[in-house]
């Protein structure tokens, strides 16, 4: 048995990102560790839909350790070895009992600790989970660790210039249809919804995108589901040398159920990330949190909200333990997604009446266009594609800008006006 003053549970982005913070903050050797079923140190996930799948300088790891992804230090084994912060890799928890503070591994080695953060991410939502026959086959891929990525890598050289079947019109799809395709393989996306990525896209942008894909040879089957691997409910057969399945992710949350108050689907926290259990924290993809600029309970499965929900756990943690407080957490959202040569960035919420601004030609030389969405009068949420850095900060204050008269909170910057063609 193994006793820590912390324990990160999960070593996945949050969990770098936590590192970092408690070593800024101070711990000192020997407090602080993290347990992850993955066998290497903490990295920035989103490399694995983009850079990994490159044909030609492919990252790799130690390249893209956390916290590079934001501009940050990359945090080597070394680093944690250095702060005293102990790596425990390639251990599952398969147990945790949060009443005596003890989580046990599947080889049944068991961690003591006094602060938990749970970091355990999201897993993937499988073919079989909707009952679709055939989907154990081993030619069928699914992306969330690099060991999958691995996989896949190792896929597309045995099956080279192949056919490829992408299951799913989300960010999996849309981006690892790209990275096929940049690898030459023939793809064919095929997703139930009428356009795609519904879940942010209007059907305006989804227009654009859906144009470029097709531009670059992709070929999009929509409006059904797969059936059987590759059979789909509209009769037709596809032939797929590799299928990959990115049909959703669901919060990984099982070893603590009955022990801790959910919502959404996730771990019910506050504004510091405490959950119901005193001294255990939830953070990133799993936890539901006080969205205090909406004033609602939100789950957010984005990278960015990852890093800052880590930090401000642990600034709460030791302000806590230092008789101090620190503000709440007021985030505004920011998601964002990249293909070919194409790029964009979201800010807010996609809520109210949206309107379509730019050229969303997908034939044009450089794309640049977007959405804004109104709710109240007040612009809540701005979608851009093709912006500078500075047009993208730019959408940022127009998404958090208060409402005429300051109905909206949290914010600091004055009102805003969004220029748009349309
Ligand atoms: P994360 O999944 O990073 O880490 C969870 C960790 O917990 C893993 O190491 C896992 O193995 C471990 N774990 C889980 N259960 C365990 C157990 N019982 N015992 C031990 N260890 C356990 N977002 C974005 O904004 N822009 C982007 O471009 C992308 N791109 C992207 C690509 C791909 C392929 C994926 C899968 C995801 C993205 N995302 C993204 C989403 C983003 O990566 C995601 O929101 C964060 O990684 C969430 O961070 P967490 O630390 O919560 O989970
Ligand atoms: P998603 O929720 O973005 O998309 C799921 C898609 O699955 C839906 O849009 C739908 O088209 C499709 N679908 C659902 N049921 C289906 C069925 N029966 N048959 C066919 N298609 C079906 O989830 P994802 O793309 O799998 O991504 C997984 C996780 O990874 C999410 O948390 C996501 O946020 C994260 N991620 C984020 C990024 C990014 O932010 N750029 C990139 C990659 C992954």
């Amino acid at each position: 048995m193994k006793h820590f003053t912390y324990v990160i549970l999960g070593g996945g982005v949050a969990a770098g990102y936590a590192a970092r913070e408690f070593a800024k903050q101070g711990v000192k050797p020997g407090e602080l560790a993290i347990i992850s079923k993955e066998s290497v140190a903490p990295y920035e996930r989103p490399a694995l839909s983009k850079g990994y799948l490159f044909p030609q300088n492919a990252a790799r790891l130690p390249g893209f350790h956390t916290c590079v992804g934001s501009g940050g230090e990359r945090l080597l084994p070394e680093w944690y070895s250095e702060k005293g912060i102990e790596l425990i890799l390639s251990t599952e928890i398969v147990k945790a009992d949060l009443a005596s503070k003890t989580l046990t591994s599947s080889a049944d080695a068991t961690f003591t600790y006094e602060t938990l953060l749970i970091a355990t991410g999201s897993s993937v939502i499988k073919l079989t989970d909707f009952g679709v026959q055939g989907a154990e086959a081993n030619n069928i891929l699914y992306l969330r660790d690099i060991e999958d990525a691995d996989k896949l890598v190792a896929a597309m050289q045995a099956k080279k210039d192949g056919k490829a079947v992408v299951v799913g019109g989300g960010y999996i799809g849309l981006e690892l249809s790209a990275a096929l395709k940049i690898n030459n393989f023939d793809v064919t996306m095929v997703y139930p919804e009428p356009w795609c990525m519904p879940r942010l896209f209007t059907a305006g942008l989804a227009a654009f995108y859906e144009g470029y894909y097709a531009n670059k040879g992709i070929h999009i089957v929509k409006g059904t589901v797969a059936v059987t691997a590759v059979k789909l409910k509209n009769g037709n057969v596809l032939e797929a040398d590799i299928v990959i399945v990115g049909v959703g992710g669901r919060p990984l949350t099982h070893p603590f159920k009955g022990q801790v108050a959910e919502e959404k689907g996730g771990i019910k926290t506050d504004a510091f990330f405490e959950t119901s259990v005193p001294g255990v924290y939830a953070i990133a993809d799993v936890a539901a949190f006080p969205m205090k600029l909406y004033n609602e309970m939100r789950r957010v499965e984005h990278v960015d909200h990852a890093r800052k929900s880590a930090e401000q756990a642990v600034k709460a943690i030791k302000a806590k333990e230092a008789g101090e407080s620190v503000p709440e957490y007021d985030y505004l959202p920011y998601f964002y997604s990249r293909s070919f040569d194409i790029s964009w960035q979201f800010y807010g919420d996609n809520v109210g009446d949206d309107v379509l601004f730019g050229d969303n030609d997908p034939t044009a030389a450089k794309p640049m266009f977007g959405s804004y969405w109104i709710k109240d009068g007040k612009v809540v949420g701005v979608f851009l594609e093709g912006g500078s850095a500075e047009e993208n900060q730019a959408i940022a204050k127009v998404a958090r800008a208060p409402a005429a008269g300051g109905r909206r909170r949290g914010s600091q910057e004055g009102r805003t006006r969004l220029r748009c063609q349309s």
